[in-house]
Parts: C-alpha cells; structure tokens; sequence
C-alpha cells in the first residue's frame, strides 16, 4: 500500500482521513516518522502556513505529505483573525477566551459575514498541489451549543438557524471548509488511483 503523511498529530484529523483513505493510502503522523521537531508556522497566511509544513516534511524526510490550515475570516475585522486564529485571545488562550474576545470585538456590530477557509497543501512525487475549503456564515450574538471545537458555537453557517456547535458533526463535515477541502484532495488522489 502507498504510503503518505500527514503532518499533523491531532488525533481527531488523523482518525477522520485514515478512515476516508482506507484502502488507497496508508496515512501516517508525523509521530509515525518520528519528527518531533517544532514546525515554526510563521506565514501570514492559511496557504503559507499549510506550506510550511508540508515541505519541512517532505524535504527533511523524503516522502509524500500533505498539511492543513484552518482559520477564520470576519469581514468586519478586515479578515482577522484568519491566520491567527487559535493565539487570537494570546499565545496560551484557551477556545473560550477566543469566543468571549471575539463577541467583545463584534458587539453592537451589523456586520456580521464571517468564513471559515482551510488550505491543504500537498506534496506528491516532487509536485506541489494546493486545495481550498470555503464555508460563508456569521457571528452570532450569542454562543450556543456544546459541539465541536473552536469557534462553533459563535459561527452560524449560511442557510441555517444553529451555530456549528448546534448541527452536531455529521451536518457540520458536510458544509465546513475543512470538509471541502479534504473531499477535494481525495478525489485528486483517487484520480490518480
Ligand atoms: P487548524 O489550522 O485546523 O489547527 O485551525 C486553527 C484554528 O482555527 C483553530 O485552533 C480554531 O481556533 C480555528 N478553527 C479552525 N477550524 C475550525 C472549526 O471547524 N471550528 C471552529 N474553529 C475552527
């Protein structure tokens, strides 16, 4: 079976893909290789950071890898805090202390428009591919729900009533940015069989 990293060591990321790649890819973490470096992700943007990371691998290790960077854009605050996204309430915050600054910064806002966006780099056979998730919602007023992770329970996504902490995982997989990006570098790589 092939082999391919991904250089990430969240538990969760690496259950989900291995899952989807049952049968083409054997999926490895960067624990797998044995790279316990600390990867410096100091890019000013989600592409850049994916980047970073995928040719630390690739070029120290020799291998296929891909990487993934998530963040989320608020028109309002000029796109912040996008790359920044999980240091945004300072370098030790919690996901709380990120949800209350984020409502502090937006009350009394009418603007609202806010997307989640995750870029998946990858590096195939000395080729670099890039693939995008885009999901286009809002800030709430208010947190709600107790799913999830991060900003989900103040983002409500386009055509729904909940927050992502709301939908629960099935729903949110089907819309979210991390989902469309993942869906895309599976068919490229089932493409190429
Ligand atoms: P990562 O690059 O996937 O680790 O995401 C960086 C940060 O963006 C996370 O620590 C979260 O604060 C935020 N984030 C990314 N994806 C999501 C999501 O699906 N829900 C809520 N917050 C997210």
């Amino acid at each position: 079976m092939k082999q391919i990293v991904f250089a990430t060591n969240n538990k969760n990321k690496l259950r989900e893909m291995r899952e989807i790649m049952e049968g083409l890819y054997e999926v490895l973490s960067l624990d797998d290789i044995g790279c316990h470096e600390d990867i410096v992700e100091d890019a000013e943007t989600i592409e850049g950071n994916a980047k970073i990371k995928a040719d630390f691998v690739t070029n120290k290790y020799h291998v296929d890898c891909f990487s993934d960077d998530s963040g989320l854009e608020v028109e309002a605050l000029g796109g912040a805090p996008g790359v920044y996204s999980a240091r945004y309430a300072g370098e030790h915050c919690t996901y709380q202390d990120n949800v209350d600054k984020m409502l502090a910064a937006m009350k009394g806002q009418t603007n609202r428009k806010a997307a989640f966006r995750t870029c998946i780099a990858l590096n195939l056979d000395g080729q670099s591919y890039f693939f995008e998730g885009r999901c286009d919602g809002r800030i709430t007023e208010e947190q709600r729900g107790t799913d999830g992770f991060g900003y989900d329970p103040i983002f409500q996504p386009d055509g729904y009533e909940q927050t992502f902490a709301e939908l629960g995982h099935e729903v949110k997989n089907a819309i979210s940015h991390r989902g469309k990006a993942t869906r895309k570098l599976i068919a490229f790589l089932k493409e190429l069989g």
